[in-house]
């Protein structure tokens, strides 16, 4: 049986690599990986996961280097050549200890960004009916499965170079919800993402959308905001 040489991130910013051999399988997740890691070599690791299946968002980190999903990337996938595997935590986020990086700006940014549903019905009013096939409700439907696991976000380099850029994934709910025809809070919603840290910061790399677990596109949502807000300007509305 194979073995795979596996360096994990240990402790805070200040922590170090270390080493573990793990036994190489067939099919094998990184997830995988690391489990073993925790369940039999060192109950001590520190990791999040949840679902498994590619649902909750909650187990990313950095894989040889590239920011993936952990429960869906396959180690042969992961590693080109050989045995090696080194594990760290999200980029772009501060670190709490080992593999588990501190989301909390992440989604504050989704707040800035405005990315909560605001209706404008009553409880006791009708349900608004959309047709399945308008442009917007098909532009939601682009954008609507993003699971914040923050991959986009440790992908761009322009969150790295500017802390306060809201990035992709905020950026994407924020045009999901400026198509969604129910919401109530278009002006507001562009207005929290045409300043400086807004979507004309980003510079259209398209890391997020190569990196995006999901195959959303958050570089076209970003472009999409643009636009609206380049014709709210033009249109003296902003
Ligand atoms: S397209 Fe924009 S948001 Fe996406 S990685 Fe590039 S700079 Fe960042
Ligand atoms: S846009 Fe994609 S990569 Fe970014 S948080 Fe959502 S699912 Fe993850
Ligand atoms: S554990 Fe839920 S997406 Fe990976």
């Amino acid at each position: 049986m194979s073995v795979l040489r596996v360096s994990v991130w240990r402790g805070g910013a200040d922590g170090a690599f270390q080493d573990f051999d793990v036994p190489r399988h067939a099919s094998q997740t990184v997830l995988d990986v690391v489990t073993h890691i925790q369940r039999v070599l060192d109950p001590t690791l520190a990791y999040r996961f949840a679902c498994r299946v590619g649902m909750c968002g909650s187990c990313a980190m950095t894989v040889n280097g590239v920011a993936r999903w952990t429960c869906r990337t396959h180690i042969d996938k992961a590693i080109e050549n050989g045995n090696a595997l080194r594990l760290e935590p999200l980029r772009n986020l501060p670190v709490i200890r080992d593999l588990v990086s501190d989301m909390r700006e992440f989604f504050d940014k989704w707040a800035r960004a405005k990315g909560q549903f605001q209706g404008r019905l009553g409880r006791k009013d009708d349900f608004e009916k959309i047709k399945p096939q308008s442009p917007e409700r098909l532009q939601v439907d682009a954008g609507i499965e993003c699971i914040g696991c923050g991959v986009c976000y440790a992908a761009c380099d322009v969150v790295s170079w500017n802390p306060e850029y809201l990035g992709p994934a905020a950026l994407n709910r924020a045009w999901t919800l400026q198509q969604d025809q129910r919401d109530s809070t278009k002006m507001e919603r562009l207005r929290a993402v045409a300043g400086d840290a807004g979507c004309h910061a980003c510079h259209t790399h398209m890391s997020c959308t190569e990196r995006c677990p999901k195959q959303l596109s958050p570089t076209a949502a970003i472009a999409g905001l643009k636009r609206e807000v380049a014709r709210a300007v033009l249109g003296g509305k902003l």
